[in-house]
């Protein structure tokens, strides 16, 4: 059954709306421009919540000086008809000036997991997102909190930090999902041409490489990276990092374990794409 949400454009709405739902409440934060990843969370929401509110904004503080925010793709009215058809019961569309008045002074840090991986070459990337779902939670008081395993690393941070500030929402993960020939759908995506949307893929076929090459017994990290390298690199991708993780502390690996998580940021043309794989799925 379909319903449109209703769309809230004030803290004191939305604290409002909270204040008077009952049940349980499923929280699903996303920058919009919504894709079947966004909506494999809503519907996880959806089967653990009485009530699902969805956040859409793109979170200025999140993205350094040279990255895209000013490109970042959003079509709102699509978002809505989307969520229309899951039953959404709340949008919560704040802008800027809400959630970072000119008095603006505060931010939410995590050491250690936020200075690995992407944290290494987007400086203040993770304290933007920190921040920004801290004051979300805040507002809305969700009891869960829904999250792709796509940004794994953010994933971790954030469970971290609800722990570490004894926030009472459940922050759960939710599988990766993927296009039928194996990219991880994102809404970056929409920035590749069809030559680049072809060699994007080398990302998952690195992922199914370096997870047959442990299959075969292979556990030695520099030899499962090389080749993970070779295949990124004849298809012209710049690589960030790829690295084999524990799933738990993010620190890297050099033999890969059977919980090991290989994880991978490459620039296909100027679009830096992310992925990652438990290294024995
Ligand atoms: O994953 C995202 O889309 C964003 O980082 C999030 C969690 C909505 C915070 O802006």
């Amino acid at each position: 059954m379909s319903k449109k949400p209703v769309v809230i454009r004030s803290i004191a709405e939305m604290r409002n709306a909270r204040q008077s739902s009952t049940g349980k409440v499923g929280f699903v934060p996303t920058m919009g421009y919504l894709h079947e990843g966004h909506l494999s969370l809503v519907k996880a929401a959806k089967q653990k919540s009485n009530i699902v509110v969805v956040s859409i904004y793109v979170n200025p503080t999140q993205f350094g000086p040279n990255e895209d925010l000013g490109s970042y793709p959003r079509d709102f009215d699509k978002d809505i008809s989307l969520l229309t058809e899951l039953a959404v019961d709340y949008v919560f569309f704040p802008t800027n000036e809400m959630m970072y008045p000119k008095s603006y002074k505060s931010w939410v840090i995590v050491d250690d997991l936020t200075e690995v991986l992407c944290g290494k070459s987007r400086k203040n990337h993770f304290r933007g997102v920190t921040t920004i779902v801290t004051k979300l939670m805040n507002i809305i008081d969700p009891d869960f909190m829904f999250m792709g395993e796509k940004d794994f690393q953010q994933l971790k941070v954030l469970q971290q930090m609800g722990s570490d500030l004894n926030f009472r929402t459940e922050i759960i993960g939710c599988p990766l999902i993927r296009e039928n020939d194996g990219l991880a759908m994102s809404s970056r995506n929409k920035y590749l041409n069809t030559e680049q949307r072809k060699r994007a893929l080398c990302l998952y076929k690195s992922l199914l490489l370096a997870r047959k090459m442990f299959k075969d017994g292979i556990c030695d990290v520099d030899n499962i990276a090389a080749e993970m390298r070779n295949l990124i690199e004849n298809n012209d991708g710049r690589i960030d990092y790829i690295e084999v993780i524990d799933p738990n502390t993010l620190q890297s690996q050099q033999k890969a374990e059977k919980n090991s998580r290989i994880v991978l940021a490459v620039f296909i043309g100027n679009t830096r794409l992310i992925d990652n794989m438990n290294i024995s799925d």
